[in-house]
Order: C-alpha cells, then sequence, then structure tokens
C-alpha cells in the first residue's frame, strides 16, 4: 500500500520529525519509555504501549517579530509537542501539572473511555497543581487529532498540540507530509467572562435607572466594556487578537514547508484555535480534501475550505506548479491578518512568495463530504432531539435549548440507541458544536465537530450510543463554551 516514500522506515519513521516546518524547530514529543506490555494484557493489538509525558506550564515563547510572550504550554512548546503513534497501538499519557491552576487533557476527536476523556468536573476531578493524571487509551481510529486543556479558557492561552494516528494503509498516496496547526493569539490574559457578565449586568440595571449610557459598549458594535472602560471582548463577541500564527508563527515570519517538483505532499490542517474559523487556500494548487475530522472521505478538489475551531481537513497536494507559493488562513471574524505559510519548492530559483488575496473557485461544502467507512449497524432511530443555539444579542450568554451550562438539563440517552440532533442556529455568528466520544453522522460525512451556520444555520446529526458515559456537547468557540453553550449527554440505564 502506498504509504509516505520518505525513504525512512521503521522505528526512525515512526518518531521522525514530520510536522511543523522547520522553520519552527523540533516540536516533537520523543516518549520517554516505548515498551513491550504483556500480549495478553490490556495493551493494543500491537502489544505495545507508547509512553509520553506532557507538562502544562507558563513559558516564553518566541514569536519572532511579535516578540517574546508568556504563554500556557505543553513543555514550554508552542503549539504543544506533537504526539503520534499507530493505529491500534495503546497510548499512555502522564501529564504532570506544573501550572498554578488546574488543568485537565481532552483528546479531541478520539473516542476514548469516558473516564479518559478529560473533562473537569464530568469525567474526572481537575488536575491540581502539582499533581499529575494518567491517561491511557487505544489509539483508534487512524486520523489527525487535537489535544487540549480542557478547565475554563486554557485553550485560547496556548495549551493545545496535535494528535496524530497514522492509519495502515491511507487510501491516498504521498511521498510527504506537514501537520499544519492554525492559532489564534491573545495579547495577554482571556477577558474574564465572569467579570464580564457581572459588569454588563451592572451596566444594565444602571440603564434602566436612567444612568447608563456612559459606559457604553454594546456587545454587536463597539465591542464590549467593563465597568472600568476597559474593552475586554472585540466587536462581534470574540476577543482582540493580537495576532494569527501557522505552526506558532506569525505572518511576518511564517513557516516554510518544502516540496519537491513531482511529489503529492499531505497537509494535516488542524484548528486548535478559542474563537478563529479560516478560509484556507494554496497560490497555484488545488487541494484534494481526503479526510475530515480525521476520517477518509472520498477524495474532492477544491480551491478552498473553512475549517472551524476543533475541525480537521487533511488535504493532498501536487506539486506541479514550481516558485513559493502562500498558504493563506484568513480569518472569518474579527480583523487580525491571516496565517501565511510558505509552500517552497526546493529545487526552484527562490522568489517572492506568490500570494492571492482571496481564493477563486471551489469552495468545501458539507455536501461535498463523501464518508469511505460507510457501514453502520443502522438501527431505527430511537431518540429524536433538537436544541436551538442563541446568544450573542444583549447577553453575554450563549444558550443551547434555551439553558445556560452548567443549569443545564444533561440530555439522557440509553446505550444502542441511535439519536439524531438537530441544531438551528438563532444567533448572528456560527457555532461550531462539537460531541466528545462519538463521531456522528452529518450529510455523508463522519465529523466529530461541525460548523451550524449563522443566521438560521440548521444541521442534523445522527450517533449511536455505543460508548457509555457521561460526555460533553458544546460549542467550541471557548467564549461560548464557557459562557453556556454547552450540555452533558448522559447515558442512564
Ligand atoms: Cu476540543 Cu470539549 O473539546
Ligand atoms: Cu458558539
Amino acid at each position: 500500500m502506498p504509504r509516505q516514500e520518505d525513504g525512512s522506515s521503521g522505528a526512525v519513521t515512526r518518531r521522525r520529525f514530520i510536522g511543523l516546518a522547520a522553520a519552527a524547530g523540533a516540536a516533537l514529543a520523543i516518549p520517554r519509555r516505548s515498551f513491550g506490555a504483556s500480549p495478553t494484557g490490556p495493551a493494543g493489538r500491537g502489544g505495545r504501549v507508547s509512553e509520553y509525558h506532557l507538562s502544562p506550564r507558563v513559558a516564553d515563547v518566541d514569536l519572532g517579530p511579535l516578540g517574546r510572550r508568556s504563554l500556557w504550554t505543553y513543555d514550554g512548546r508552542y503549539p504543544g509537542p506533537e504526539i503520534r503513534v499507530r493505529e491500534g497501538e495503546r497510548v499512555r499519557v502522564v501529564v504532570e501539572n506544573a501550572l498554578r491552576e488546574p488543568t485537565s487533557v481532552h483528546w479531541h476527536g478520539l473516542p476514548v473511555p469516558n473516564a479518559m476523556d478529560g473533562v473537569p468536573g464530568l469525567t474526572q476531578p481537575p488536575i491540581a497543581p502539582g499533581e499529575s493524571f494518567v491517561y491511557e487509551f487505544d489509539a483508534t481510529p487512524a486520523g489527525s487529532y487535537i489535544y487540549h486543556s480542557h478547565q475554563g479558557l486554557q485553550i485560547d492561552r496556548g495549551l493545545f498540540g496535535p494528535l496524530v494516528v497514522e492509519e495502515r494503509s491511507p487510501h491516498v498516496a504521498y511521498h510527504r507530509e506537514y501537520l499544519v496547526v492554525l492559532d489564534d493569539v491573545l495579547p495577554g490574559d482571556p477577558p474574564d467572562m465572569a467579570r464580564h457578565d457581572r459588569d454588563e449586568t451592572a451596566r444594565r440595571d444602571g440603564s434602566r435607572r436612567g444612568m447608563g449610557g456612559m459606559m457604553g459598549g454594546g456587545m454587536m458594535g463597539r465591542g464590549m466594556m467593563g465597568m472600568d472602560g476597559m474593552r475586554i471582548m472585540g466587536s462581534q463577541g470574540i476577543p482582540d487578537y493580537l495576532a494569527l500564527t501557522m505552526n506558532g508563527r506569525p505572518a511576518a515570519d511564517p513557516p516554510t514547508f518544502e516540496t519537491r517538483m513531482g511529489e503529492r505532499i499531505r497537509l494535516r490542517f488542524i484548528n486548535p484555535s478559542g474563537a478563529t474559523t479560516y478560509r484556507v487556500w494554496i497560490a497555484g494548487h488545488r487541494m484534494r480534501v481526503t479526510h475530515a475530522d480525521g476520517r477518509p472521505v472520498r477524495p474532492v478538489d477544491v480551491d478552498a475550505f473553512d475549517i472551524a475551531m476543533g475541525e480537521r481537513y487533511d488535504v493532498v497536494i501536487e506539486a506541479k506548479n514550481p516558485g513559493n507559493w502562500e498558504i493563506t488562513a484568513a480569518p472569518q471574524q474579527g480583523s487580525p491578518e491571516p496565517a501565511r505559510g510558505i509552500l517552497r519548492y526546493v529545487d526552484a530559483r527562490p522568489v517572492q512568495p506568490s500570494g492571492e488575496s482571496s481564493p477563486r473557485g471551489r469552495l468545501l461544502t458539507l455536501a461535498d463530504l463523501d464518508a469511505l467507512d460507510a457501514h453502520e449497524s443502522g438501527g431505527a432511530l430511537s431518540r429524536d432531539l433538537e436544541f436551538v443555539l442563541s446568544g450573542g444579542m444583549m447577553s453575554t450568554a450563549w444558550t443551547m435549548g434555551g439553558q445556560v451550562y452548567p443549569d443545564a438539563d444533561p440530555v439522557e440517552i440509553h446505550k444502542g440507541e441511535r439519536v439524531r440532533i438537530v441544531l438551528r442556529n438563532m444567533s448572528m455568528v456560527l457555532h461550531p458544536m462539537h460531541l466528545h466520544g462519538h463521531f456522528f453522522r452529518v450529510g455523508r460525512a463522519w465529523k466529530d465537530t461541525v460548523i451550524v451556520p449563522a443566521h438560521m444555520g440548521e444541521v442534523a446529526l445522527e450517533f449511536e450510543a455505543r460508548n457509555p458515559g457521561r460526555w460533553f456537547f458544546h460549542c467550541h468557540n471557548a467564549y461560548h463554551m464557557e459562557t453556556g453553550m454547552a450540555r452533558e449527554v448522559r447515558y442512564v440505564d
């Protein structure tokens, strides 16, 4: 079967530095220990356990032209170190919390056992400062995933990294691959949503008593102000970001992705951003979308795609247009300049990168995604639910079915049920809705995160209830999640 044909193989290949562009420096997590486990034990089919260590801590990160910034990181790396394992392998990750706050790690997209899902207060107690927690699960199915903190707004401070589960036999051939990690960087601490809520309430009570108007700051217009007049959220209800980055590099110092004429390159785009959806395109090249949220799809050629918080898309490009070409990831909300990278043909004369200020041609749609592994047991629909997504106008609360998590009823389901959930978006912004512990069927695709478009957008998803536990279901905009747009999906018996 077509594997990466980069000349390396075996153990070296598996641990090779593969993903982040050369300029970004090494970002590969080397397992401290990798040992054979008892073949009769609970280890994966390969009988191996790969052990990794992650230490969440505050670090000074060099952001090139943006200077050094204090971010919350795994192991001092931004993005966090790459975890790369083979399909079916047993993975153990020891997380040692070196922050002054509690934390947790969630394996976004991987349907792990509930106790390993990393949602503090739902699947585990938070990991206290100085404490550690051992996560262990089977790496299946193959795909491009994200690991990230699930505590408060920590993901938007930098606590995330890529997790790749390599497939045994990819349905597409390629010569090399790169990870492309997109992020929005805050200028400092995230806005204090609790404080903001108190201020908003005070402001509204004030205006009701006829003394308002001084504080200013409607949400959709000029941005939201605290009582002290400080701007703490930008317009459109997302923070004012300092910059957008690709593999940790700002646009003024972009990462380089090298290729040679005639090669096929696989790019795994992942978006662990706090609140930014991107439109992605590559000057001079079309992209063949091969995987959505890590799951294989019938290859489809496009010129651009949108990727929201929590989503992943793998694409393959054919290098047959020598030069230096810009990879652009433009924010679909807010005003920071796009994240950029350079696709560089090493056998071409160095020239200024050519970019395109907007994509031309075909934009990927949900309807284009056609899952390759379509098999499912296809039981009869036994639970049909609907949630209206709302918020953003007069308050900072974002709601699901009119309720604000954690003051919200759990969604109760039974093992073996086939569940359908319709999501209707009554707000002015899109919501990438993510279900833990399950892939769901949306249209003809398998996904775990799906964009519910703004202004009356509607999406229906379906899944089989076969992974018991208490699962989080929420908007992957960190600020929407934090202020209520979430539910627990609970297996009851
Ligand atoms: Cu990416 Cu609730 O998670
Ligand atoms: Cu949202």
